[in-house]
């Protein structure tokens, strides 16, 4: 059970923490690459409508599970189990997330390792073709474990020491500082690519569909996107649910989240494809480098150029490390209850966990480059297991339990929703529309 003391203060804070959980690696480096590859506003289309469809009713239900369970996702179940006498099988839903949360945060830390190390990296003022040796920058930066090795470590011990301090004092009040400051770069930014870059190419590059690019692997991808974006399916927002103000409104503080999330990533596109396309050497189908070798240029031959440059990739770090620490928060919670240690020791032994476990995705840049898993490098596999399997399913898991195992009454009470209208379109998307989308998506991709 939450004490006070584990009560975010104010209806801010969870909305702010939620939202730089949401607000990350997905919307600045992902989002964009992946509209790239996939048919660009084909792509984005299919992405919103998982948001509205899937992600609402699932990010409703989680906060609604660790909101009542006053804990972490493994002891939430716990207490519906014994509380509501649902099966003991639940339990196994807190296990899965905590388990993709370290999954995911292994090879998340790799990529914000880099936008740490590019912190220190930007373009040298005398390059005579600037986008050129950003490519090749990058290029010898992944040929060197040793060096990334340096930046993925540095990442986690920063995750884990956040993390370490506790919820309201760590998590708490590093967000409070990141994420106004976040925003108002990226508008920032916005502004300056859309006048020195082809921002009408842009536009219409993400916003006009070709959906001859649509195939069922791309479908799923877009789910996966959904779900990655706003950190669902693993219980990450369920943790911090736990830590809601009792009386806090579940409807407002969802869409806004969802609205602040949605908004970073298609202005994260706004400010990358202008750079592409008034830049030959780069292209916009260039999949998870497009960041990294793009922004640089961005920065090239303004004013301070030094300056903006180490500004940004700072923000970015903050913004994945904003995220980090939620995809290690509901294990370390559940290891602190479970085994009566301190915060400090937990978050070390799985910081651990994750930062072996991440070597595997970072080598697959250099050393096992050429090694495969079901077609696939070590790095795509992981991201594939987790983003495209693991969340939707624990989002589907999530909305059958709110939809059909739990007592409509119930969840219509500690919902607090007294419009009749919207309950009924609530319910009914928990209950058929979010499942039944995942299933058919996870039907179509098998088979
Ligand atoms: N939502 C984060 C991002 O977009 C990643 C994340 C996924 C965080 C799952 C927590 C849980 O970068």
């Amino acid at each position: 059970m939450a004490n006070n003391s584990k009560i975010w203060k104010g209806n801010w804070t969870f909305i702010l923490a939620a939202a730089g959980s949401a607000v990350g690696l997905g919307n600045i480096w992902k989002f964009p690459y992946m509209a790239g590859e996939n048919g660009g506003g084909a792509f984005v289309i299919i992405y919103l409508a998982c948001i509205v469809l899937i992600g609402f009713p699932v990010m409703m239900s989680e906060i609604f599970l660790g909101k009542y369970g006053r804990s972490s996702p493994v002891y939430t179940m716990k207490k519906f189990v014994s509380l509501k006498g649902i099966s003991s099988y639940w339990v196994l839903l807190g296990w899965f997330g905590a388990l993709a949360g370290l999954m995911i945060l292994s090879y998340y830390s790799v990529f914000a390792g880099i936008s740490l190390a590019y912190i220190f990296s930007p373009i040298p003022a005398d390059s005579l073709n600037p986008s050129q040796y950003s490519v090749d920058f990058f290029a010898q930066f992944q040929s060197s474990p040793m060096r990334m090795i340096f930046w993925h470590s540095l990442f986690l011990i920063l995750t884990c020491f956040i993390v370490a301090k506790g919820v309201v004092d760590g998590i708490g009040a590093t967000i409070k500082i990141i994420m106004p400051t976040l925003f108002f770069l990226i508008i920032l930014l916005s502004i300056y690519s859309s006048f020195t870059g082809e921002i009408g190419k842009a536009i219409s590059f993400l916003f006009m569909p070709d959906f001859s690019k649509i195939t069922s692997s791309v479908i799923i991808s877009a789910m996966g996107q959904a779900f990655f974006t706003l950190s669902l399916g693993m219980g990450a927002i369920m943790a911090y649910g736990a830590y809601i103000p009792e009386e806090q409104n579940l409807t407002k503080t969802v869409s806004l989240i969802i609205f602040l999330d949605t908004f970073v990533a298609i202005i994260a596109g706004v400010i990358i494809f202008p750079i592409v396309f008034a830049n030959p050497e780069l292209t916009p189908t260039a999949g998870p480098s497009l960041f990294f070798e793009t922004l640089p240029v961005a920065f090239y031959g303004i004013p301070f150029s030094f300056f903006a440059s180490a500004l940004f990739f700072i923000l970015v770090s903050l913004a994945a490390l904003s995220s980090s620490v939620s995809l290690i928060e509901p294990s370390t919670a559940w290891m602190e209850d479970r085994f009566k240690i301190s915060r400090t020791y937990a978050v070390t032994i799985l910081g651990s966990i994750a930062w072996l476990l991440g070597l595997g995705s970072l080598f697959s840049f250099n050393l096992i480059a050429d090694f495969q898993i079901f077609s696939m490098s070590f790095l795509d596999f992981m991201d594939f297991l987790t983003n495209s399997i693991m969340l939707p399913l624990g989002g589907l898991f999530i909305a059958l339990l709110v939809g059909w195992i739990l007592s409509e009454n119930f969840v219509k009470e500690e919902m607090k929703i007294k419009n009749e209208l919207y309950w009924k379109i609530w319910i009914n998307l928990t209950r058929y529309v979010a499942p039944i989308l995942i299933g058919l998506v996870f039907i179509f991709a098998l088979f």
